[in-house]
Order: structure tokens, then C-alpha cells, then sequence
């Protein structure tokens, strides 16, 4: 037994007395849990059966919003994201909210100007915010100024975040070392944080690294220390009680059905272990149990097809090895997948290190890990012999700039040369506040919008998501049919399914006629897969039909993927593609064309911006000419391929 965690002998019922300590807890369901678990589809309709249960257990705070969730209620829910935060206000009485509110980049992927973001935090804070967890990708901390002036003023907690990351395979090294991080918790109590909070995205922070790392914090800072250690490695429930031994104040985890994997470590384990301890949560045990049965029958069977049960493991050996987010890595596979490329997984392993230094060690966190990921798989992909970094993402040209603030180690200067030639801006980098060079933007919005923005709600979404913000108030509105693919699925629903899939491994639904006929020439082979089950089908057409030589390959995805790949328009029939054709060098969505038809431009001229990965890509003209056409419009997703533009 350790010095710092005392064993007194008492009762273990409910009404135990308080512990000397207890430790404090942060319940990361409904946000992180199904962020890292489910693909962040979780529903506010599936959090009230158990919200007000939930507000009974005695948590310090519940993580209810931000992080991805804005993004995804908007873009593939058809949910307001502020009405989940005022409803689930509603159920959730007693126990504060949290949100992952990633600073200037608020929940979004770039940095916001100062006007929306100080409008953010406000409408937040109205509609029910408490506790804002603040983290900048860079540990920049000049990216919080403008976000805490608001916190603070809207009279909120104000939690700053060190992004945990290493280059090591252990704590230390030249730049991620204990001096680094103690450097960072003072910087943050000196701006005026309630807590400090060690944010370990990716399972990286090992028990005997915790120990230490918590001790040298709780030294040099008097504000509380909070821990977020993902379960990804498999070392936080280690990394958890190292902590508490340290000392630590407040501990995230999940409740068991959104526990472990790249999620976090479960609760109910915690509350055992530490039961009868100075450190004794003082959590009713059977109230949890009794939280989970309902989340068991009533929520789960409606996301289970979303976990990604493609490995038996629930360890990624692959953090350990590449100190890199599960997350990141897993993007890395889908998005080599979509593009045929996944034999190249051991050269993006062995590219993103040196991608990451020559673009200053930055943390892996989002967005600086999908701006690593994505330029790496591009480096690998199209770089030459003769050219490194052939295809700069805009978002490794930003920052170049130094758009998303200081990198911990300078930037190769070579490729930020080569990043900033011809770069909007300017091509001399700037050193100050990345906000300080941006134009307010909430009156822009407010004119492009229109009406269509009714309240300030409505133009924050809109601000941060153009593309998909804008399609979500057509269907909020009614000016647009919302698609099928939004709309929620029931239990009923989810039974039929399991009943087809069931039928399908039994090969029931296979009706064997007595006259079967014979495999003709023509029969074809397909493997279809339904969510993360895989069916070998034969097809055999019938009646008149044209046999088709030499077809070309097809290559089959050898692992059926976790999501269901978005749907993408048909490139563009040959006939009409007379001309240089800009194609897409990668699935995605157009988010804008820079040009309209009948332009002249020049090679090499920035003609459409691409998103693929969340990441923006400008694609430039194949060929000096006239832009004869224009495939696609804004919003439009797009095949590998597609024809974007012909310049003729
Ligand atoms: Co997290």
C-alpha cells in the first residue's frame, strides 16, 4: 500500500462516510465516449433515459457537448446542437456541464476571429455551459486569450488543458520533458484557470510517468489537476491509480457500455478498487449498475454496428509502437483505403515522424494530428524521387504561416519556404497571436446567410460549418427534405435488421430452386458487406446481355470498413470532357470552386478547394486555357477520380 492512499476498515454501503480525499470524477459518456466509441452519432434522445439517474450519482461534472458533437449532430444527426444542450439541461439538474472546447478553433477545425469566438462562449454559457475544458493543439496559450476573457466574464469555469504528447516512448526527451509540462501549468494558473487539466488523447501517459508528472503539478501550482487519459494503449486504469496515489483531484471515465477500447477506462471499477480508501469516491455502486442496464437494453443495440469490432483486441498495439492517437491512425488506414493504397501503411508508419519534425514536433491532437496525417499520406502518395512534399495541404501552408500559433520546435525552413510561395497572406510567417490577422467574421456570415440565420445560434453554426451548417437550417427550416440518412434508427428497427443478418450466416435467404440453373460465363463474383458482416455473393444475369472482355480489375477492400463511405457523385460521362481535366486526386467533398466557367487560368492556378479528411486542399489547374466546365457545386461529395473541371 502506498504512502498516499490510506485503508481505513468501514462499511461499504451507500451511505459510508465521506473519505478523507475522495477523488472527483468527470463522467465523459455522452461526449467522449461516443466520440472515440461510436463515431460520435450518439443522440440527445438517447441520453435522457438515463440523464437524470446520471445527475444523481455525484460526479463533479458531466462532459456533455463540444468536441466533435457540434460537427456531427449538424452534419449527420439533423440536430441542433444548442437544443441537446438545453434539453439535456433540463433532465440534468444538480451536476455541472463540461465541454472540449478546442480555444480559438472553438469546435471547429481552423481558427475562428475573435468575434465569433467571443459570441460562442457567450451563447454557450446561456444555453447552459459550466465548465469549458480549453485546449489548443499547440499548447499555444495565446490561442485562450480571447475564449477565457469570455469565460470569465459569463462568470464559468475555465479548465486549461496541456496536450499530452512525446517523442519518446516515455516521458522526457529534449522538448516533451517534466520542466515542459510544469512550464505549461504555470502559464495557465498565471491566465487565471481553475484547474489544469493533463489532456493524454492517446493512452501515451504510462503509470510510472503519471506519478511523477502529477507530483512535480501538484507542487508547482495550487489550482486542482485534473486527468483525461484515454484507454486506447491499455495503461490508463494503471495511469489512474499512479495519479491518485500523486495525488490527483478529478479523474475522467465512462460508464462500462462507452468504456475502454480508444474510449476511456470504466468507473466501476475505480469506485471498488478505491472503496474504503482515504481516496473513496463515495459513489453508490448499484446506482451505476443500475444506469448501465438501462443504457445495455434501451441505447446500445442501436450503436453497436458503429464499433468497429474489425480486431477481438481491445489494446492498439499500434500506440504503443507510434506514440501516435488511435484516431489518427485509424484515419490514416481509411483514408489509404479509399484510395487503394493501404499497402502503403508501413511508409506512411515510417514518413509521419519526419513530417512531424519538420513541422515542429506539434502535439497529435485534432486538428494538428490530421494535418500530420493528411500530409503524410499525400508525401507518400505523390512526392517524387526529385520533389519532397509535392502536394502541400492548405492547411500545412497555414501553419507555415504560423495560422495556428508557435510550434514547439521551429519549422523546417526549407519546406515553409516552399509552403508559403505564393500563399495568400503573404509569404513572410508572423509571429503574434494567429487572431490578431484575422477579419471579425459574424457580419460576413450574417450577409451570405441571409434570413435563413434566424437567431445568433443559428449564424455561430453557420460561421463554423458553411457548407454543412447551411444545409442543416435548409432542413431545420424546411426548405430542404431531410435525407433518410439523417433521421434516427429504433430498436425496432434494429431488430428486423439482426433478424436479416441472422437469416443471411444461416444461409436461409437463399431460395434454392429444383430446376437451378447452370453458372453461365457472365456469373460475377461480389463481396458484400452489411455494416461489419461479409457476404460472398455470386450474380448471374439473365436474358440478353453483352459480355464484356478483358474488364479491369476491381480491387475488393480486403477489411470491410468501420463507417459507411460517404455516398460519391458518378465522375462525369466522358463525352463532354474535351480539354485538360482537373480530377480528384482523392474521395472528398468540393467545398468551393475559385473560378467560374469561362475564366482563363493559368497552370498551376488554385481552381477548386477539396475536403477530404476534414482537411482542405486546393487543386490548381492542370493546363493554361478557358474553364469550359464545371462539374460539381459546393457541398458535393466526389469520387476518387471525378472530373472536378475541364480547361479547354
Ligand atoms: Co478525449
Amino acid at each position: 500500500m502506498s504512502d498516499q492512499v490510506k485503508m481505513t476498515p468501514l462499511d461499504y454501503s451507500a451511505d459510508r462516510p465521506a473519505a478523507e480525499n475522495p477523488v472527483k470524477i468527470m463522467d465523459l459518456s455522452i461526449r467522449d465516449g461516443h466520440q472515440s466509441l461510436f463515431a460520435t452519432r450518439g443522440r440527445t434522445e438517447d441520453m435522457i433515459p438515463v440523464a437524470e439517474m446520471m445527475d444523481e450519482v455525484g460526479f463533479w461534472a458531466i462532459e456533455t457537448w463540444g468536441g466533435a458533437t457540434f460537427d456531427t449532430m449538424h452534419r449527420f444527426l439533423n440536430e441542433d446542437p444548442w437544443e441537446r444542450l438545453r434539453t439535456l439541461k433540463r433532465y440534468i439538474k444538480k451536476t455541472p456541464f463540461s465541454m472540449l472546447l478546442r480555444a480559438q478553433n472553438l469546435v471547429g477545425y481552423r481558427n475562428y476571429a475573435d468575434d465569433l469566438a467571443y459570441a460562442f462562449v457567450d451563447r454557450a454559457a446561456e444555453n447552459g455551459m459550466d465548465v469549458f475544458r480549453t485546449f489548443d493543439a499547440l499548447n499555444d496559450y495565446r490561442n485562450f486569450e480571447t475564449v477565457v476573457k469570455q469565460i470569465k466574464k459569463s462568470g464559468k469555469h475555465f479548465q486549461g488543458c496541456i496536450c499530452y504528447t512525446l517523442t519518446e516512448p516515455r516521458l522526457g526527451g529534449e522538448v516533451y520533458n517534466l520542466d515542459y509540462y510544469v512550464d505549461r501549468a504555470k502559464s495557465l494558473e498565471s491566465m487565471g484557470a481553475d484547474s489544469v487539466c493533463i489532456k493524454d488523447m492517446a493512452g501515451l501517459l504510462a503509470p510510472y510517468d503519471a506519478y511523477p508528472l502529477i507530483k512535480a503539478l501538484k507542487e508547482a501550482v495550487e489550482i486542482p489537476i485534473h486527468l483525461h487519459s484515454h484507454f486506447t494503449s491499455g495503461m490508463s486504469p494503471m495511469t489512474h491509480l499512479k495519479a491518485i496515489e500523486a495525488g490527483v483531484d478529478i479523474i475522467d471515465t465512462c460508464m462500462t457500455p462507452y468504456a475502454y477500447r480508444t474510449s476511456h477506462a470504466a468507473v466501476e471499477p475505480l469506485v471498488m478498487a478505491l472503496l474504503g480508501t482515504n481516496r473513496d469516491t463515495g459513489f453508490d455502486i448499484k446506482k451505476l449498475a443500475a444506469i448501465n442496464e438501462v443504457l445495455e437494453k434501451e441505447v446500445m443495440p442501436k450503436y453497436k454496428h458503429l464499433l468497429d469490432d474489425s480486431k477481438v483486441s481491445i489494446i492498439d498495439i499500434n500506440v504503443l509502437l507510434h506514440q501516435t492517437p488511435g484516431g489518427m491512425l485509424s484515419n490514416l488506414v481509411n483514408q489509404l483505403r479509399e484510395m487503394d493504397a493501404l499497402d502503403k501503411i508501413g511508409e506512411v508508419y515510417k514518413e509521419l515522424p519526419k513530417v512531424r519534425k519538420d513541422l515542429g514536433q506539434i502535439p497529435l491532437v485534432t486538428p494538428t494530428s490530421q494535418i500530420v496525417g493528411v500530409q503524410t499520406v499525400n508525401n507518400v502518395l505523390h512526392d517524387t524521387p526529385d520533389e519532397r512534399y509535392k502536394m502541400i495541404t492548405g492547411q500545412v501552408k497555414d501553419l507555415c504561416y504560423g495560422l495556428y500559433g508557435k510550434t514547439a520546435v521551429p519549422i523546417n525552413a526549407e519546406l515553409q519556404k516552399k509552403a508559403l510561395k505564393g500563399y495568400p497572406r503573404g509569404e513572410e510567417p508572423i509571429t503574434c497571436r494567429p487572431a490578431e490577422v484575422l477579419e471579425p467574421e459574424l457580419e460576413k456570415a450574417k450577409a451570405e446567410i441571409g434570413d435563413l440565420a434566424v437567431d445568433m445560434d443559428d449564424l455561430i453554426l453557420y460561421a463554423q460549418f458553411p457548407v454543412t451548417g447551411k444545409k442543416f437550417l435548409e432542413w431545420k427550416y424546411g426548405k430542404a427534405e431531410v435525407p433518410d440518412s439523417v433521421k434516427p434508427i429504433t430498436l425496432e428497427d434494429v431488430k428486423k435488421k439482426d433478424e436479416i443478418i441472422k437469416k443471411a450466416k444461416a444461409g436461409e435467404l437463399i431460395e434454392r430452386k429444383s430446376d437451378e440453373p447452370a453458372k453461365s460465363a457472365a456469373l460475377r463474383t461480389f463481396n458484400v458487406f452489411v455494416d461489419n458482416e461479409y457476404f460472398n455473393v455470386e450474380v448471374d444475369p439473365t436474358g440478353e446481355m453483352q459480355v464484356v472482355s478483358a474488364a479491369p480489375a476491381v480491387a475488393a477492400a480486403p477489411v470491410p470498413a468501420a463507417a459507411p463511405a460517404p455516398v460519391a457523385a458518378e465522375p462525369a460521362p466522358a463525352a463532354d470532357t474535351d480539354g485538360a481535366l482537373l480530377l480528384a486526386p482523392m474521395p472528398g467533398m468540393i467545398v468551393k470552386y475559385l473560378v467560374n466557367e469561362g475564366d482563363s487560368v493559368t497552370k498551376g492556378d488554385a481552381v477548386v478547394v477539396l475536403e477530404a479528411m476534414k482537411m482542405e486542399n486546393s487543386l490548381t489547374a492542370p493546363a493554361d486555357g478557358v474553364v469550359k466546365s464545371i462539374k460539381f457545386v459546393s457541398g458535393d461529395s466526389v469520387a476518387k477520380g471525378a472530373v472536378l473541371c475541364v480547361i479547354g
